[in-house]
């Protein structure tokens, strides 16, 4: 069986919240709390030097906080320019209100 990493606990993001993790092989990832569900990508955006953390949720991309460049958070496709590089996505998983990283 697969080895999951923990990311943090359910109650650790609200509905429509990010939460930035950095795990210790040293990748720092956003989490998100999206209607219900949980997700995870990279926290760097692929345009420049900014943390998708410290964004905004619209609907369901993630607006940077730099240039307000979009992603869709499921998919980690670009939605909005300048963003125009695919962001890498995680699978998540839920259990026992942890939310773990599918390794
Ligand atoms: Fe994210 Fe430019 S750094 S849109």
């Amino acid at each position: 069986r697969a080895v999951s990493v923990r990311l943090c606990a359910v109650g650790d993001i609200a509905e429509g919240e990010i939460l930035r993790v950095d795990l210790e092989d040293g990748r720092a990832l956003a989490v998100y709390h999206l209607e219900g569900a949980f997700y995870a990508t990279d926290d760097l955006c692929t345009h420049g030097d900014a943390s998708l953390a410290e964004g905004e949720i619209e609907g369901c991309n993630i607006l940077c906080p730099f240039h307000l460049g979009s992603f869709d958070i499921r998919t980690g496709e670009p939605t909005g320019a300048p963003c125009s590089v695919a962001l890498r996505t995680y699978a998540v998983t839920v259990e026992d209100g942890e939310v773990l990283l599918a390794s």
